[in-house]
């Protein structure tokens, strides 16, 4: 029996997504969609807020979809759309931004940042980049929202922009409560940074087997090893941390102690980690070539979710113009 709550999460379109997406979230958006009604939207309108041009922005749409079906992400239990297929989130996000003091979005952590990332582009967008969060979460009456830790102070600032709004017209939307993802820190192949495509240090779940195996022989592990037989430190290692996430435990405590007493080099462990990579994404894989062949199913799916996040939408809307006399 489907609980009656609601699931929403948003993801900008990067592109095709990498280990570190899936174990950090499109994992658990899989897991969520059998006990919620979900909702899945690739937010192609925030992604607006930090870009200059938009060539790619279809392209990206297509292989994120991609990936999201071929790991297993279902169109018949899931709603997954597109932001702006359903532009009554701009108008509800319109309302939003009349009860939501500027104070409040010019303290928020990654509006900091993201200003100081793009000195030349602090557009009036990316000041509202909370309340089109709030919008997207709120049109669905969401309850239920997946995300990552950096994403907590948008969900606190959403639940303000709840209560103010609910406490000015009257009960309509949930509090929507943040789920943290049990994400573990995936750490990208050279070691430092977590993994992400900006940084170049990603194994790609499209990735064919070789391009797996040679990004993997290429990433840094212990720097203080210079010959295989040195004794190694596993715990800075980024081949080591990847085996704790693909390989049985058994197996990951071997390499540990093998590492450790300088009995396997790192060539040898990368090539077993490379194999343990290349095996577990072996299903998705074969599923994402069937799905990208039939170039019609990323978009019926979308169409299709679309068609029914729209509906919840415009009854969300109704409602909304109703209690704001504005009908
Ligand atoms: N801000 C989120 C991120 O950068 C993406 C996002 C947009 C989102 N709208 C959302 C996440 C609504 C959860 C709910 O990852």
């Amino acid at each position: 029996m489907q609980n009656q709550k609601r699931v929403f999460s948003g993801a900008r379109p990067t592109g095709r997504q990498h280990i570190g997406n899936y174990l950090g979230a499109i994992k658990n958006y899989v897991a969520l969609q059998e006990s919620y009604q979900c909702l899945y939207c690739i937010v192609d309108v925030h992604a607006l807020t930090t870009l200059e041009e938009t060539k790619s922005l279809q392209d990206n749409i297509r292989e994120m979809v991609l990936d999201w079906l071929a790991a297993g992400l279902d169109p018949e239990k899931s709603i997954i759309f597109v932001q702006s297929h359903v532009p009554q989130v701009m108008e509800l996000h319109t309302y939003l931004s009349m009860v939501t003091p500027l104070g409040w979005l010019l303290r928020v952590p990654t509006f900091k940042e993201k200003a100081r990332m793009q000195p030349q582009n602090v557009n009036y967008g990316l000041v509202g980049y909370p309340v089109l969060m709030t919008a997207d979460i709120i049109l669905y009456k969401a309850d239920i929202v997946p995300v990552g830790e950096d994403q907590l102070p948008h969900l606190e600032l959403a639940r303000e922009i709840v209560r103010r709004f609910n406490g000015i017209f009257g009960d309509i939307f949930p509090e929507p409560e943040a789920r943290l993802t049990e994400t573990p820190l995936v750490v990208g192949l050279n070691g430092v940074q977590k993994m992400g495509k900006s940084y170049g240090n990603q194994v790609e779940l499209a990735h064919t087997p070789e391009e797996t195996r040679q990004r993997i022989m290429n990433a840094v592990t212990d720097p203080a090893r210079i010959h295989k037989t040195d004794p190694g430190h596993p715990e800075v290692c980024s081949v080591f941390r990847l085996h704790g996430l693909f390989a049985r435990a058994e197996e990951t405590a071997r390499l540990e102690e093998d590492c450790r007493k300088g009995a396997i080099g790192c060539v040898q462990c990368k090539r077993h980690l490379a194999e343990e990579v290349n095996t577990a994404l072996t299903p998705l894989r074969q599923r994402r070539a069937e799905l990208a062949a039939k170039p019609e199913i990323v978009k019926n799916v979308l169409g299709d979710g679309a068609r029914r996040a729209g509906l919840i939408a415009a009854r969300t809307m109704k409602e909304v113009r109703e209690k704001m006399n504005l009908a």
